[in-house]
Order: structure tokens, then sequence, then C-alpha cells
């Protein structure tokens, strides 16, 4: 029986931090260790241009620090197939035929593309690039080429999937059942908070933890974490539920702990350096193997770049297939005979 193929991957803008961790990376490892599922992993090169096409160099570097960090926090590449989006053409053909099946209204609709363009003033002033407004085509592009079925992503991922899906079922309506419909797995835990309190965790924002920061970075960003800001003095009672220390304790530390946290932390019986000392330990305990294996890695990457070669190739094996399903179907099957 074919398994399920699993599609997802990333942007290569940046390390993985631990707001990835706790969102798509989780899941990603919990699904490659399903026997029924065949998970593919993207580092998603072209996509980054899209926003970065005038910083070649940081695109490049990322792919391997995107894929260094997949191998360190246990993406197995004998059970996940890691791949350079570049490296498969079909996706940038895809891309191509299915730009006809999406109008530019609807493009501009989608709410991530919104929320984005918005943010981005300062790349695309008053007017996006036809490339940006057009990535959800490329990301469909990069679903339906591997007939990934599910899609394990973050929430603002998906209203993409949404567009996928719609791209899909119009393909199917005019050249016939060949594309598959794929669905959104979205992760339990919600998006983490930045260590500023920020919604939103990244590296322009100077708020995250990367899988990649040693003990002293780590420590140093939790002791600039922001607190309670009603507290001055230790016997100042205290609110863990609006301090940053005490929602990341939630994540990193013991129940017990956390308890005794809390409690000291209201009846004004804890000191907020200490509380970030001991945070900074637990995440630093947390991440050590993570951070080892990222070290081995990061001395070989001729390691890592062979696992993305070996994974390119099979992964360029599985988009042939569907593009010949493809072009059957919309008739573009020239010169069959002569390519055998
Ligand atoms: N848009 C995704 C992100 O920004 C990356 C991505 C590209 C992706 N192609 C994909 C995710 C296909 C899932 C499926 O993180
Ligand atoms: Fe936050 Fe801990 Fe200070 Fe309470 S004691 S405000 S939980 S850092």
């Amino acid at each position: 029986m074919r398994k399920i193929r699993i599609l997802t991957g990333d942007r290569p803008t940046g390390r993985l931090h631990i707001g990835h961790y706790f969102g798509s990376l989780k899941t990603r490892l919990e699904m490659q260790e399903k026997e029924e599922y065949e998970p593919y992993i993207l580092i998603a090169d072209v996509q980054a241009l899209t926003d970065n096409f005038n910083n070649p160099e940081k695109v490049r570097k990322n792919v391997l620090e995107v894929a260094t960090d997949y191998l360190a926090i246990g993406i197995d590449p004998n059970k996940t197939t890691i791949y350079i989006q570049s490296m498969i053409p079909e996706v940038a053909e895809l891309t191509v035929f299915y730009s006809n099946l999406v109008t530019i209204a609807r493009l501009k609709r989608n709410p991530t593309v919104k929320t984005e363009i918005a943010q981005k003033k300062e790349i695309f002033g008053e007017s996006v690039t036809y490339g940006f407004l057009g990535y959800p085509v490329n990301q469909a592009a990069d679903i339906t080429a591997f007939e990934g079925e599910l899609v394990p992503v973050g929430e603002d991922q998906e209203p993409l999937i949404e567009q996928c899906r719609e791209i899909v079922r119009k393909f199917n309506s005019i050249y016939g059942n060949v594309l598959v419909e794929p669905k959104a797995v979205l992760s339990s835990t919600k998006r983490i908070k930045g260590l500023d309190g920020n919604e939103k965790m990244g590296k322009s924002l100077g708020n995250a933890i990367y899988l990649s920061d040693s003990e002293d970075e780590i420590t140093r960003k939790v002791m600039g974490a922001v607190t309670d800001p009603g507290r001055i003095k230790k016997d100042d009672l205290g609110n863990p539920d609006i301090c940053m220390v005490a929602y990341y304790h939630n994540l990193f530390s013991t129940k017990n702990e956390i308890e005794t946290i809390c409690q000291e932390c209201r009846e004004g019986r804890r000191g907020c350096v200490a509380c970030k000392k001991q945070l900074a330990k637990n995440i630093i305990e947390t991440l050590r193997p993570i951070r080892e294996k990222r070290a081995y890695y990061e001395e070989h990457p001729e390691l890592v770049e062979q696992i993305l070669l070996e994974g390119t190739k099979k992964a360029q094996l599985v988009a042939r297939e569907t593009m010949k399903k493809v072009k059957k179907a919309m008739q573009l099957d020239y010169f069959e005979e002569e390519k055998k």
C-alpha cells in the first residue's frame, strides 16, 4: 500500500528558533516515526528569494544552517527526505501552469500574503512584485509536485494551504483528476511569544532563542526577558500571568517548579533574578542534546551537504513522475516516444 506523503518546509532566511521547535518541528519529529507516512521537508530557497531577491548570499548560507538545525533536532534522513526547492525544476514548471488558475484579486485577498506585504514595505514600497504576490502558487506547486496529502505547518500557513486546495480543485475540474488535495496539520502548541512579550518571535525582533544559541547567549537573553513591570523589589507581590519568564517556565520547567515559582512570586517571596537564572538553566539543559548534535554537524558540513544531495536526488524522481501525469492531462506530452 502506498504511504501517505507528508510535505512541509521552511524558508531559509535564518536559523531556526524555539518557536519553530514548539511549532511545526515537533510535529514533524512525531510524524517521521509513523510507518504509514512518507515525509518530505523542503528548504524553500526559491520562495525565500521572493522577498530576499537582493540578498542571495543570505539565502545560500541559510540553506545549510536550516538543514543543520533539522539534523540537530533529530530529523532522520533515513526516514525523512530533505531537499532543496530550487533543484526541483518541475516545481517552477508547475508554478507557471498553476498561475493560470488563480486570479490576482484572490492572491491579494490571501490573509497571509496581505499581512506580509504590509510588513515588507521597506522591500516592496507601495507596489509588490509579481513573484511575491504569486508565492502561494509556488507553494501549491511544492505540495502537489509530491502529491503531499498532509502539510504540518503553523497557523499562519493555513491560508496558503487553502489556496493550494483551490488550485488543485480548479486543475482537476479542467484537466482531469490528477492532483492530490492536501490538508494542513496544525501543531497542538500555540505560537510561542518572544522574550519581550511580542506575539511573534523572530530575528528582526531580537526576541528569540535559537536552537544554535550558546549557553552564554541563552543566559544573556533570559536575563533580558520582560517580567511583571509592577515588581520593583523582591517583596512586591508579583503576577506571573503577565511575566514572560513565567511563560517560558511553563515550557521548560517541571510542574513542581512552576507551582512553586507562581506561588512565591504572588506572595512576594521570589526574586526575579534568581527566577531568570533558574529558567536559563532549564532551557540550557533542555536544548543541550540539540546543541551538541548541532556542533557535530557544524564541524562536518560535508555530511550535511551529502544528506541534502541524496535527499534532493530522491525528490527529483518523485516530482518527475507527477510531472508526467500533469503534462499528459494538459496535453503537453509531446514526443513521448522519442524521449524513451
Ligand atoms: N511558506 C513556508 C514558510 O514560510 C515555507 C514553505 C514553502 C512551505 N513551501 C512549502 C511550507 C510547502 C509547507 C509546504 O515557512
Ligand atoms: Fe516573573 Fe519570576 Fe519575577 Fe515572578 S519572580 S515576576 S515569575 S521573573
